[in-house]
Order: structure tokens, then sequence, then C-alpha cells
């Protein structure tokens, strides 16, 4: 009997987009808690791309080849003898360690969601990879409360985009940093106040902040501490922050990796209520660009630039 294959995007090695290679690889296997998922679309992450080449080597290094990316939308095609939670031809929304540019993955039911009807598996995957941080950040790390005011720096990028809403929704004064070309968007997402950094200094027009959110780093997070009131929060998701600094300045400081976690009861719940808002239509995901399996290369290019409209997806499957 002949062994099913799929395609997917490999890695043999650090470096740039050349290293992702098209390949024909066997198809996985669920394990018991596991499932077999046939992938629509697959999220392409700014993390994929450091990933790639190499910024994280020290602390977690690649088992080459690797499929990378890690959240997907699609469809369950095969369960795990032990799953009992899911059944074959669900349309499901999930993380997975074993990589996601690819036509199948594997994934454990913990942390696998069912997307609503009414979502796009485009919208769907946008949820584990970039709503679900950004709603933890928020809310589990950065403690905002109705009327606190906030200040989410790249707020049209696939992670700001969410952020922007969310805080909105939640009750928050938002304001917002983009360029020129994304002012409107930002605004179009409810922000109450949207600073274009290509021309306008932030921190002459923001001040009193209970809450900054810096997925930037460099310059932007240097001259964000003095735009945050005594007592608020500097988070930043990309860069150390110093506590002396910190004590100094009179604030707290939340560095990367250093999130709070929800239960894993309410971590299971937060992914399925988000859809629910998407698919309701309070909050909207939008798509930068589409790209399919073999255009693996452009759509780290892009991302790579750093600059854009919402997230980047892997068109896999109709
Ligand atoms: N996605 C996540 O869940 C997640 C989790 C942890 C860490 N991160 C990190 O957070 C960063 C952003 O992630 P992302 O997914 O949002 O990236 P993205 O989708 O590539 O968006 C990047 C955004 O940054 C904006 N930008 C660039 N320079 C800026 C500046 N000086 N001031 C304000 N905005 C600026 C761009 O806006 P313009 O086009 O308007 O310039 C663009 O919209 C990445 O480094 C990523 O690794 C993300």
């Amino acid at each position: 009997m002949s062994i099913p294959m799929m395609k997917a995007v490999q890695v043999q090695q650090y470096g740039g987009p050349e290293q992702l290679k098209l390949v024909q690889i066997p198809r996985p296997k669920p394990l018991a808690e596991e499932v077999l998922v046939r992938i629509y679309t697959a999220g392409v992450l700014p993390y994929d791309w450091k990933y790639r080449q190499g910024q994280f080597k020290n602390f977690r290094p690649a088992n080459f080849p690797y499929i990378p990316g890690s959240s997907f939308a699609g469809m369950i095609e095969e369960v795990g003898s032990d799953v009992t939670e899911f059944r074959n031809g669900q349309a499901v929304f999930g993380r997975s360690e074993k990589g996601t540019y690819a036509e199948y993955t594997t994934a454990p039911v913990k942390g696998l969601s069912l997307k609503p009807v009414k979502l796009t598996f485009d919208e769907a995957v946008t949820i584990p990879g970039s709503a679900l941080p950004a709603w933890l950040t928020l809310f589990h790390t950065g403690g905002l409360m109705a009327g606190h005011k906030v200040l989410i720096h790249a707020a049209a990028g696939g992670f700001g985009m969410l952020a922007v809403q969310f805080a909105k929704w939640k009750g928050a004064h938002v304001i917002g940093t983009c360029s020129t070309n994304n002012v409107d968007f930002v605004y179009a997402l409810g922000a109450d106040t949207v600073i274009d950094y290509t021309s306008e200094k932030f921190e002459q027009k923001a001040s009193d902040v209970d809450l900054v959110i810096d997925t930037v780093g460099g310059q932007t997070l240097e001259r964000s501490w003095s735009v945050v009131k005594q007592g608020g929060t500097l988070l930043s998701i990309v860069e150390e922050l110093s506590q002396e600094k910190a004590k100094k300045h009179k604030i707290h400081v939340i560095k990367p990796g250093l999130h709070s976690m929800p239960s894993p009861e309410k971590l299971q719940e937060i992914p399925q209520q988000i859809a629910q808002m998407m698919a309701e239509g309070q909050i909207k995901s939008v798509i930068n660009k589409k790209f399919l399996l073999h255009e693996v290369q452009q759509a780290h290019k892009l991302s790579q630039t750093g600059h854009g409209r919402g997230r980047i997806v892997l068109h896999i499957a109709d």
C-alpha cells in the first residue's frame, strides 16, 4: 500500500527566504489525543521568518528539516483513538508545533477550536497567532480596563489591528500609531486618536497613558517611557526593559515572555469567544495579502518589510 503524501514547505538550514523549499513528504499520523487537519489557511507571522533566520537559535534551536508556521485553520480529516470531543469533517482552527505551511498537520485537541460557519478560514487563522496573543497581552498581562488610556504601537499590523479593536470593545480610550497610508484604516478600527509616526512624534500627542503596548522596539520603545503615567505600565513584546529605569519613572514594566496566563479552561474558551465576536461582526480581521504555498518566499519577503495592514496568510486549499 502506498504511503499518503503531502506538499509542505521545509527549511533545511538557517538563512534567507530561499531556504523555504516546497517538498513532497509523507502525511503525518495523529497520536491518540491528536487530530489530523487538512489545512485550508496558515498564518504567516513575523516569528516565522525570525526563526528561519536563526534569531532564536540560542534558546530554541531548530530541529532540521522543519516545517515553518504555527497557526492553521482547516478541516479535521482523522481523529486519534482517544479523541471524543471532535470528529471528522469539522472545521477548526488552532496551533500546531509540527508546522503549518503544509497540506496537513497534526495537533493536540487541547487548544483546538471549532470555526463558526460565518467565519472564513482566513479570518479564523488570525485567532491563534494574532487575536489570542493580543487579547492575553491587553487583558491578562496588561490589566487593561474600561476607562484606561492605552497607546498601541504598530496599530495597523496583524497584532495591532486586533489589539485596537479589543481595547475599544473593553471601553478603553485608544491611541494608535501607524504610517500615513494606514491612518484611515486605524481610525476605522475604532481608535480615538491615530498618530502618523512618519510626520508626528507620538510623545507630543500622547501623555498620562495607563498602558503602552510596544511591538516595535528601538527608538519607539525608548520614547514611550515618557508617555506612561505614574503607576502605569509599559509592556513590550519585543524588547527587554530596565527595572531600574521603571523605578525611577514610577511605572511598571513587562518584558517579552513574562505574560500572565488565564486558567487552562479559560484559555480554551477565549479563542471560541473571539471567533464568535468575529462571526457577529463585532471584531474584524483584515487580510493583508494571500499567497499560495509555492509563493511562500514572497510571503516571507513581504512580512520582513515590517510594514503593511493586517495579517499575511498562505491559502492552501478551498
Ligand atoms: N503576532 C503576534 O501575535 C506577536 C506575538 C509576539 C510578538 N510579536 C511581534 O510583534 C511585532 C509585530 O507583529 P505583527 O504580527 O503585528 O507584525 P506585522 O503584521 O508585520 O505588522 C507590523 C506593523 O508595524 C508597523 N510599524 C512599523 N514601524 C513602525 C513604527 N515605527 N511605529 C509604529 N508602527 C510601525 C507597520 O505599520 P506601517 O505599515 O503603517 O508602517 C505594520 O503595520 C513583530 O516583531 C512580532 O514578532 C507578534
